[in-house]
């Protein structure tokens, strides 16, 4: 194992009585894309301010590129580009003033700042853009702003905190493409999310994160096959064919999860289990699907990952 280039331990944040981050470790490989999948309020913002330094630590250790975050806050952020969950562009400022006033306080030479932020905004698609103001741009445009911003500094390590939420999903493939390839350079990417299938796309590794804890890690399918068996049988039952159901299923290698009105029938042996099912009346609605991580999801908290 090389060095990690983020270690947590026992990292705790406090909001007044609110405890967001209850004591969580974790451990972040240089140029691996690391996730923090949860629902809202699961505490994934407060663990990414504490990690750039925009929000203190309440208590335990963070080291960022073998820097203490309580110590040498200047150094990190030198090399990390950031991507908050908020818009906090400068509206008084055009898109491309936007960069280079965030260029000066990196001390980058004018110069070199037009260079890369020209090639920034070109990589999300905005140097056409480069003279409106950020008032005359969407929502999705802002959000590319705020990830070529993050890029005019060459960082070695990207803090992407909700990088798509809101984006329509043409501009989601291309921020996915973008952040892949600049993993492919060997950026660091840490990532949140609640879209399971963000998490799946880009993460080499994640935590599942809720209520301030970290209930599992590892990789997407190895969470995936861990958890669930790997077909998914969505069903809508009608009243009183539960209990049939039940007794069809009796002594079959099944696992059952509840959400909502529907019933997850999760198998490792697709066909048979829909064979099983063929006799069974009083089925409204029935998809069969392959387990995603939103499954992992369910099973480790019993709601839906959409759901707080
Ligand atoms: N600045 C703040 N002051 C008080 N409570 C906060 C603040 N920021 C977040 N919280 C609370 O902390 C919890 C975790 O929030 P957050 O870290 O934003 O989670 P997530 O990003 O996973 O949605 C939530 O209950 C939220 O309301
Ligand atoms: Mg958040």
């Amino acid at each position: 194992m090389t060095k990690p280039v983020i270690v947590a331990r026992g990292l705790t944040k406090h909001y007044g009585q609110l405890t967001a981050v209850k004591g969580i470790g974790f451990a972040i490989q240089p140029g691996e894309c690391f996730g923090f999948l949860g629902p809202n309020g699961a505490g994934k913002t407060s663990t990414m301010r504490m990690i750039y330094g925009f929000s203190p630590v309440s208590a335990g250790e963070l080291f960022v590129l073998g820097w203490d975050v309580q110590r040498d806050i200047r150094q990190i952020k030198h090399h990390l580009g950031v991507i908050p969950q908020e818009d906090n562009l400068d509206p008084d400022l055009k898109v491309l003033q936007n960069l280079l006033v965030y260029a000066r306080y990196f001390d980058i030479p004018k110069n070199i700042a037009r260079e890369r932020a020209r090639e920034a905004l070109e990589l999300l698609q905005l140097w056409e853009r480069r003279e409106a103001f950020i008032r005359e741009l969407s929502g999705g445009m802002k959000r590319r702003l705020i990830f070529a911003r993050a890029l005019v500094n060459r960082p070695q390590m990207i803090i992407a905190d909700e990088p798509t939420t809101g984006l329509d999903p043409q501009a989601r493939h291309l921020v996915w493409q973008k952040l892949r390839q600049l993993q492919a350079r060997g950026v660091t990417l840490v990532l949140t999310t609640h879209y399971m299938e963000e998490a799946a796309q880009l993460c080499d590794r994640l935590a599942i994160m809720d209520h301030g804890v970290i209930l599992e890690r590892g990789a997407p399918q190895a969470l995936i096959s861990k958890h669930v068996r790997p077909e998914v049988f969505e069903l809508y039952l009608s009243n009183g064919a539960e209990e049939q159901l039940d007794r069809k299923l009796r002594g079959l290698p099944v696992q059952v999860e509840h959400l909502g009105d529907a019933l997850y029938l999760y198998t490792q042996n697709g066909r048979l289990l829909r064979d099983e099912l063929e006799g069974v009346t009083g089925i409204q609605r029935l998809v069969q699907r392959q387990a995603t991580l939103e499954d992992v999801f369910l099973k480790l908290t019993g709601r839906a990952l959409g759901e707080s």
